[in-house]
Formats: structure tokens, C-alpha cells, sequence
């Protein structure tokens, strides 16, 4: 695909070659979720018995999904909201809108958490793996004497360091993303090929510890005991759509930069198997880590990579200061190109409908992205009590996680599948898809995405709210004090803010007179 075969797609940006296009989504999908998220859903899930749901998970949506995302972008060469528009009508670009809103708060998030990670990094070439702790907080339990991460960790998010950190990362952010597919291209080119060398730099040395191969075995061995438990299922259901970046419009954003004879099949397959081959190799370093030292990790999410892994650096037998730095670098580098994915995926919509330029867009998402972000930051400190959460910000992260993380990707999977499988039509979609590609899609992937799928999604979004509705309001661990009324405002405005978000933009006139925006040609 060397030339370019739609010529208004060279304002919108086009990407160079399609080596340039895998790098660019391959790096979206590669990120926090690939090691942060995947390790500590692996280890909490049982490390084994997260295997079986994960590849069904990987197979019966993941690669399907793909599939139909970047297809909306090269059928209709515009970005998630203005493609569902064209295929589907009205109720197609609200739901869009609706999906990019909860992405512009997921960004949010995903950017204060590399916030924290540069600061980790930079500490990492000073003291953090190496000087005696101090407690911050009163009630922390067995601050050691040794270097430990988690001491330094929460004494770290009580300063205003990750402020600074985090207003880097969105200067970055924009930087790369500049001069739309040229930056993005150039910025992945040397990124990518980075975090798989660092990658292989951790596994090398983590299976090289004395103990390293038992913990890459107790993630391999099957392990069918948790076969039967549904949170099982729905973690490796939502860290699937997380960890391909799917459910967001992110890809679909990226794929419309592709002439429209793309092969989407290929495409998918080269990106999701990419993604989950760093995801295994991540798992193997940092459970052969664990193992190693025999540590036991416990609380958030977080936890595993920003204390545990650390911890396990700074018994390494040397070049202590290097590894730690390689580690942060890697979650800085890999968490950076999907920021710069998300971002992609916010402001080209709002170049496609309103017709406004790059620079505009994207300081239009950068503005409320930048005060949630900086607000997830806060180094308040609410509960000193507690050895987690102890920050109004690092609660009010964890919370709207809860809310943003487990709904809306799955949300965003299951309305574009019902849309694109019964309102469009499965059979318009596959014989596009067919088309262009080498390999062809058979009836069986109609009977997938009208059914299957919407099937999988509605019964793991309801699980998932029958527990949340039956065990009380999602609270973090944090006593909050005079806050009180957080751990209920957060779901509220999340979802108030996303409907209204998606209805003010969705009845917005779109700017050209394209006769595919306005109606619905199915
Ligand atoms: N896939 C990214 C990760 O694993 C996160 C992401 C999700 C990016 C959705 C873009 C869209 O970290």
C-alpha cells in the first residue's frame, strides 16, 4: 500500500506506509494495560487459570472487534463518531460521542498514572531503589529499613512532584501528536522498537534470578480451578478490550489514515498478536520476579508495578540503578505511545465534525484533560490510616477506574457490534472486509457480531452491575472523611457528563455537506 488512494485523506493525515500503521497501533495497544493491568489481573486471577478465558477472550472478541473498528475507519475514512453517523444514522453518533467522552476520561487517568511513573522514574536514578525508606504516614505498617517502593511511593503522590510529571507527559503528549500521522509515525519508529528492547532486556535478567523459571511456570500451567468463577471471566474480558484499545473509537481513529483497500484482517491479527506477545513476555519478567524474591503482593492494581517489581529490583545482585531505570523508562515509553492513541482518537472526531484545525482540537481535549489529569494528582492527603488511597487524588483515580474501566469499553464493544451487525448489516461489513483481504471472512462472523458477541458483552456488563448494585457503592479502601459524598458523586458525573457530552456534539451541525453525514445510506 504504498500510495495513497483517497486524496481528502491528505488533510486529514495519512499514514506513510503501513509498517508506520502498525507501529502507530501497535503502540496504542501496547501501554500500562500490557504491564501494569495484565500483571496484576493475572496474579489476582490465579496466573494459569487466566489463561483459557483470556485467549477465548482474545479470539472470540478481541481479534473480531478489531476487525470491525478498523473497518469503520477505512470504509468511511473518518474517525469513530462521523463513521457510525454514515453507517448507521443519529443514534449511531451518539453512541460515538458517548464512547469518546468516556475516553477523554480514561486519558485523564492513564496520564496521571505515567505522571506517577516518570516520578518514579526519575527517583529511580536517584534514591528510590536504593535509600532507606522513611514512613509518610503515621498509621503505614513495617516501614523496612531497606529501600522500599511503597513507602516511596506514597510519599511520593503526597508531594507536588506528579503534577509537574504529569504536565510533561501532556506536553508530550501534544508534542507527538503536533502534526497529526507525520509526528506520530516519526515518534513510534524509535518508541516501539525501544519498549520491546527493554522488554527483553527485564525477561533476560528476570529469568535469570535463581527462582525466575518457577514464576514464568506458574503463569504457564493451566490452572482450572477458577474456571467457574464469572469475576474471572469478566477480568479477562475487560483487560482484552483495554489492552487493544478497543471500545474507545482509538482505533478506528488511526485506521481511517489507511487507504481504504487496507487488508483490516491481516492488520488485526499482526496488531493483537503483537500486543498479546509483549503481554506474555511482561507477564513471564515480572512473575519471574516475583517468584525470585518470593514476594507477595498485595493491594491495588498499582501495586505490582509500582512497589513490588521495584522491591524485586533493588535485591538484584547489581546494576540495581540501571534495571530500575530501564523498568520506569519502559511504562513511561509504552504508556506514552497509547496517550498519544487516545488523544488521536478524541481530537480527530472533533476535526471530522466540526471542521476546526489540529491545533484547535487538540487544545480542546487537552484543556478538561489537563484539570482531570492535574485533579487525579492531588496530594491531599484524605486518610492517613491507611497504607493505599491515601491521597484525594489517588482515590478519586482509583474510583472512576472502577466505573470508567470495567463499563465503558465493554459498553462501547457491545453498541458498536449490535449497531454495525443489525443496522448496517454483518453481510455489508464482511464483504468490505473481504474484499481487500487475502483471507476471507465466512458466514460464521455474522452469527459473531450479531450475536456472540452482544451475547458475551450484555451477560459481563451485568454481572459486573449486579455486583456493584448488590455489594454497595464501589468505595476504594479510603475512609474519606468529610468527603463522604465522593465514592456516589463519581459515578454521576461520569456518566452525566458523558451523555451530555455525546448529545451536545452529536446535534452539533457537522461542518461540510457530505450527503453521507447527513443521512443514513443503510
Ligand atoms: N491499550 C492501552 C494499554 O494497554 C490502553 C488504551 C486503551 C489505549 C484504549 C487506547 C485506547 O495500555
Amino acid at each position: 500500500m504504498a500510495e495513497l488512494t483517497r486524496t481528502a485523506a491528505e488533510d486529514r493525515g495519512a499514514w506513510k506506509s503501513k509498517i508506520g500503521f502498525i507501529l502507530a497501533a501497535s503502540g496504542s495497544a501496547i501501554g500500562l494495560g500490557n504491564i501494569v493491568f495484565f500483571a496484576s489481573n493475572a496474579y489476582k486471577f490465579g496466573g494459569g487459570a487466566f489463561y483459557l478465558p483470556y485467549f477465548i477472550a482474545l479470539f472470540v472478541l478481541g481479534i473480531p472487534v478489531m476487525i470491525i473498528e478498523f473497518s469503520l475507519g477505512t470504509m468511511t475514512g473518518k474517525s469513530f463518531p462521523v463513521a457510525m453517523r454514515q453507517l448507521v444514522g443519529k443514534k449511531g453518533e451518539y453512541a460515538g460521542w458517548w464512547t469518546i467522552s468516556c475516553a477523554l476520561f480514561i486519558t485523564m487517568y492513564y496520564i496521571t498514572i505515567l505522571g506517577w511513573a516518570l516520578t518514579m522514574l526519575v527517583g529511580a536514578f536517584g534514591g528510590l531503589l536504593t535509600d532507606p525508606a522513611i514512613a509518610p504516614f503515621a498509621g503505614m505498617d513495617s516501614p523496612s529499613d531497606g529501600p522500599n517502593a511503597t513507602v516511596y511511593f506514597f510519599g511520593m503522590i503526597a508531594t507536588w512532584a506528579p503534577m509537574l510529571s504529569v504536565a510533561a507527559i501532556w506536553a508530550m503528549t501534544i508534542l507527538i501528536l503536533w502534526r497529526g500521522t507525520k509526528t506520530i509515525e516519526a515518534a513510534v519508529r524509535i518508541f516501539v522498537p525501544l519498549m520491546w528492547l527493554f522488554m527483553v532486556v527485564l525477561i533476560v535478567r528476570g529469568l535469570t534470578l535463581n527462582g525466575g523459571v518457577d514464576g514464568m511456570l506458574y503463569l504457564f500451567t493451566p490452572n482450572m480451578d477458577g474456571i467457574m468463577d464469572v469475576n474471572v471471566w469478566q477480568g479477562a474480558f475487560a483487560q482484552m478490550f483495554f489492552s487493544l484499545s478497543l471500545g474507545l473509537g482509538t482505533m478506528t481513529a488511526y485506521a481511517s489514515y489507511l487507504p481504504k483497500d487496507a487488508d483490516q484482517i491481516n492488520n488485526s491479527m499482526v496488531v493483537s498478536f503483537l500486543n498479546c506477545g509483549f503481554e506474555f513476555i511482561a507477564g513471564v519478567a515480572i512473575f519471574s520476579m516475583l517468584f525470585a524474591f518470593a514476594i507477595v503482593p498485595s493491594g491495588g492494581t498499582l501495586s505490582l508495578s509500582f512497589f513490588v517489581i521495584p522491591q524485586g529490583i533493588a535485591e538484584f545482585p547489581f546494576w540495581i540503578k540501571g534495571f530500575g531505570v530501564f523498568f520506569f523508562l519502559l511504562l513511561v515509553i509504552a504508556g506514552l505511545t497509547s496517550a498519544v492513541s487516545l488523544v488521536e482518537g478524541i481530537a480527530s472526531p472533533l476535526i471530522d465534525k466540526l471542521g476546526i484545525s489540529r491545533t484547535k482540537a487538540l487544545a480542546l481535549v487537552m484543556f478538561p484533560g489537563i484539570i482531570g489529569s492535574l485533579a487525579f494528582a492531588l496530594p491531599q492527603v484524605i486518610d492517613p490510616a491507611i497504607s493505599s488511597g491515601g491521597t484525594l487524588g489517588f482515590s478519586l483515580l482509583d474510583m472512576l477506574d472502577h466505573w470508567a474501566f470495567s463499563y465503558s469499553l465493554l459498553i462501547g464493544g457491545l453498541i458498536e457490534c449490535v449497531m454495525i451487525g443489525w443496522v448496517l448489516g454483518a453481510d455489508k461489513l464482511r464483504t468490505f472486509v473481504n474484499e481487500h483481504s487475502k483471507f476471507t471472512l465466512g458466514k460464521w462472523f455474522n452469527v459473531q457480531i450479531k450475536f456472540v458477541i452482544p451475547i458475551i458483552l450484555s451477560l459481563v456488563i451485568g454481572g459486573t452491575l449486579w455486583q456493584d448494585l448488590s455489594g454497595g457503592l464501589y468505595q476504594s479502601d479510603t475512609d474519606f472523611g468529610s468527603f463522604g459524598w465522593l465514592p456516589a458523586a463519581i459515578p454521576v458525573v461520569w456518566i452525566i457528563s458523558t451523555l451530555v457530552m455525546s448529545a451536545v456534539l452529536t446535534n452539533r451541525p457537522a461542518h461540510d455537506h457530505d450527503p453521507h453525514n447527513v443521512s443514513n445510506p443503510a
